[in-house]
């Protein structure tokens, strides 16, 4: 059974998609073991705090500076000294420490095609507003191992998803969770938990 730490910062709803194919076994050999959050306010703890998961919130602003809370991430998840971490919406520069410890074992669902509208500075609404700005007609998802850069790590699975001419950031950012990214991060989890073959070397 592969034991899954999950990383949230917001409203969660990849974290939901995560509970919900386990629940419904199309994520198999799998269980959460802990979420965790920056954020307190974090609608994800509740999500998982209401199917009966451990959740803990571990926020900058508890420290007097980033390698304090850098130092309490990683006592966090040394607790729970999980197989898999999930980064699922966590919008927190990783520690390099956690990396190091952890790295082959982490993975990141990031919403758009990458190379396209990632790295530094592109997160949430952000990527969309950016895939509108530049007038793509196919945008998607991707999730991917977390290496040492910036959504630079070996990529596992994308699922493409169409521009619509009316979209807003809101509407794009909608469709992309519902066709790729709530679809191809429990699929993800799923082929690693069932050692099926997922790239780790890169290209
Ligand atoms: C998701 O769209 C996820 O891909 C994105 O944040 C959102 C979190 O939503 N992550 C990134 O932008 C990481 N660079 P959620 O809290 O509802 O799952």
């Amino acid at each position: 059974m592969l034991r899954i730490c999950v990383c949230v910062s917001g409203g969660g709803t990849n974290l939901q998609a995560i509970m919900d194919a386990i629940d419904a076994g199309t994520i198999t050999n799998a269980e959460i073991v802990q979420v965790i959050s920056n954020n307190k306010n974090a609608f994800a703890l509740e999500r998982a705090r209401n199917k009966g998961i451990a959740a803990k919130a571990v926020s900058p602003k508890d420290f007097e500076n980033r390698e304090l809370f850098n130092e309490a991430f990683l006592a966090c998840l040394d607790a729970v000294n999980p197989d898999l971490i999930v980064l699922a919406g966590f919008l927190v520069v990783i520690p390099p420490a956690m990396i190091e410890k952890y790295e082959g074992r982490i993975i990141n669902i990031h919403p758009s095609l990458i190379p396209s509208f990632c790295g530094k500075g592109f997160y949430g609404l952000k990527v969309h507003e950016a895939a509108l700005a530049r007038g793509v007609k196919v945008t998607g998802a991707t999730v991917h191992f977390v290496d040492a850069g910036t959504d630079t790590g070996p990529i596992i699975l994308q699922k493409a998803v169409e521009v619509l001419p009316d979209d807003t950031p809101q509407t794009l950012q909608r469709r992309v969770m519902e066709q790729a990214e709530w679809q191809i991060l429990p699929q993800a989890i799923d082929m690693i938990a069932n050692g099926k073959k997922v790239e780790k070397e890169g290209v």
